[in-house]
């Protein structure tokens, strides 16, 4: 089923943050973000294992567990599983965002997405999750990213594993849908084309963001539209940067992508937006786009995300990125839905 009939609401929570990402965040701050977000009326939640070896699947677990599951949708991940058995994190290789949890938990991670490891994932995130139930399960980052040169090699692991089983399990009714978490375009452009596979859409993040969207643009959403598939935006805030944070793709934003950013804001300044509705609202014009997801470590930061997806933006704010060739001129922007 598309995960645009599953998603509930436009705007979803990411529990990346939670697993403490960049900084070793205390469980009341995760606790309380938690819970802003339910209290703000968000219904759609998304984890993984790897955000912190379980911990934000466990933070998650401690604060949804409260509320009636058919409220809200959950998804997380597969394609790493999280053992007992902890190591030393920063002797931790898992390529060259490996070392972005290291404040989480030190449980061994293992890169594995064959059938037994996919059910077996599964089954260790529901127990973390504190549920009896997932609605939609991402096959986690087979990407250039994480595995390098490796990934094709990593995709057909997963082709022949993880994308049966989660066909299966979809089909049987355990889940509602299936589909790929990434930082890349690739691995969906692949996907797409490919027979044997039946996702429901994909968990595509930082790579349809006002920042950044030109091969997503061309490449993923108008097939994704055709195949009457969706795409969650993740990372919109791409990572923080367009939003006041530092960080562009999960490490310090380089100055290009910090002079791109003071370019829109000095347009959004101009005409009194913010750089979060901005980011919010041009993810959500693209009718491939099913839901935007912010992750956050604060609980204050969850008023701003929904005060921002509901704020006004004047149609002279957009054609004014248009003439300025600060979006792709093909990308569609609110005004185009007028
Ligand atoms: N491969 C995948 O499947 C994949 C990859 C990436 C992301 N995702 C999903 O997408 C979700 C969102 O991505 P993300 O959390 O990485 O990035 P994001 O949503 O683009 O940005 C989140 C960051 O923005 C910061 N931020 C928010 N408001 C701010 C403000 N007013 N001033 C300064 N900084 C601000 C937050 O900081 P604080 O922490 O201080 O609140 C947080 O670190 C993830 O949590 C995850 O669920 C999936």
């Amino acid at each position: 089923m598309s995960i645009k009939k599953i998603i509930p609401g436009k705007l979803g929570f990411g529990s990346a943050p939670l697993g403490n990402m960049f900084r070793n965040i205390p469980d009341a701050e995760a606790i309380a973000t938690v819970k802003a977000a339910w209290n703000e009326g968000i219904r759609y939640y998304d984890s993984a294992p790897f955000y912190g070896a379980g911990l934000a699947e466990i933070r998650f677990g401690d604060v949804l567990s409260q509320y009636p599951r058919e409220e809200f949708v959950l998804s997380t991940k597969v394609g790493r599983v999280i053992l007992d058995e902890v190591e030393d994190i920063s002797k931790r290789d898992l390529g060259e965002k490996g070392d972005l949890f290291k404040y989480g938990r030190p449980n061994k991670i293992v890169n594995d997405c064959s059938v037994d490891a996919t059910l077996r994932s599964i089954d260790d995130s529901l127990k973390r999750l504190q549920t009896d139930s997932i609605d939609i399960v991402w096959v986690h980052d087979v990407a250039q990213d994480f595995y390098g040169d490796e990934w094709l090699n990593m995709f057909e692991s997963a082709r022949k594993g993880a994308f049966k089983v989660l066909d299966r399990l979809r089909d049987e009714g355990v889940i509602k849908a299936w589909g790929l978490g990434v930082n890349r375009v690739e691995p969906i452009e692949i996907i797409l084309a490919l027979e044997g596979a039946h996702p429901d859409g994909f968990l595509l993040a930082g790579r349809y963001t006002l920042l950044d969207h030109d091969r997503a643009l061309q490449r993923v959403m108008p097939e994704v539209l055709k195949q009457g598939l969706g795409i969650v935006v993740g990372g919109p805030y791409s990572s923080g940067v367009l939003v006041g944070g530092s960080h562009f793709e999960y490490a310090p934003a380089t100055p290009e992508i910090l002079n791109k950013v003071a370019k829109i804001k000095a347009i959004a300044d101009n005409y009194g937006v913010s750089m979060k509705s901005a980011g919010l609202q041009f993810s959500l014009a693209n009718p491939a786009v099913a839901a935007v997801i912010p992750g956050a470590s604060k609980p204050d930061r969850i008023a701003e995300d929904t005060e921002a997806l509901n704020a006004i933006i004047p149609d002279e704010f957009w054609e004014a990125l248009r003439v300025q060739n600060l979006v792709n001129p093909a990308a569609p922007l609110p005004i185009d839905n007028k």
